[in-house]
């Protein structure tokens, strides 16, 4: 199956992100936009793998995110989030056992970012609403093409554990 790790977004920061697309919409782009459950931050993408229970996800406490920025990769839209040092170590964390327990997955580097729409047209000048959000949880999700899209699905989840 194919499999990545991920953040979940928070309906705040869903409705933010959606309208930031409806903003791209009015602006007449066109493309492929995610849906809004779908939205969320790939922390490492795996790929086909036979069995989920192989994966680790690391040990993390809370931390907060709050929507920062935007920009393309090509013809792919992005939202982006304000730096975090623990986002950062989080998703480091994650990679350096992933390869400790020899499990394959896309080593490009970690740039933090909310898919928006892919293969979109023209260039939507956008306004950042305010969103922000505690994670508390990071998933590992399984990807399967459906009928009408992308279908993403939770497998397992690490609740971040608590700090006494
Ligand atoms: P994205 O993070 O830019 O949106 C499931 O395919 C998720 O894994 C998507 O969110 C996707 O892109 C991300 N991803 C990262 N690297 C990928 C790769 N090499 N192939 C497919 N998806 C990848």
């Amino acid at each position: 199956m194919r499999l990545f790790a991920a953040i979940e977004l928070n309906p705040e920061m869903k409705a933010a992100l959606a309208a930031m697309q409806d903003q791209m919409r009015a602006q007449r782009v066109a493309g492929n936009y995610t849906p809004v459950e779908n939205l969320h931050v790939t922390l490492a993408f795996i790929g086909e793998y036979p069995d989920p229970e192989d994966i680790p996800l690391p040990e993390f406490t809370p931390f907060e995110l709050k929507l920062s920025g935007y920009g393309s990769f090509g013809d792919l839209w992005w939202a982006g989030l304000e730096k975090s040092p623990a986002l950062d170590a989080c998703a480091r964390r994650l990679r350096r056992q992933l390869s400790e327990a020899g499990i394959p997955f896309d080593k490009k580097r970690f740039s933090p970012h909310i898919t928006l729409a892919r293969r979109a047209t023209g260039r939507p000048a956008l306004q950042i609403p305010e969103a922000a959000m505690t994670v508390d949880h990071i998933s590992l999700m399984r990807s399967e093409r459906g009928r009408h899209g992308m279908i993403y699905t939770e497998m397992r989840r690490r609740d971040a554990s608590t700090e006494d």
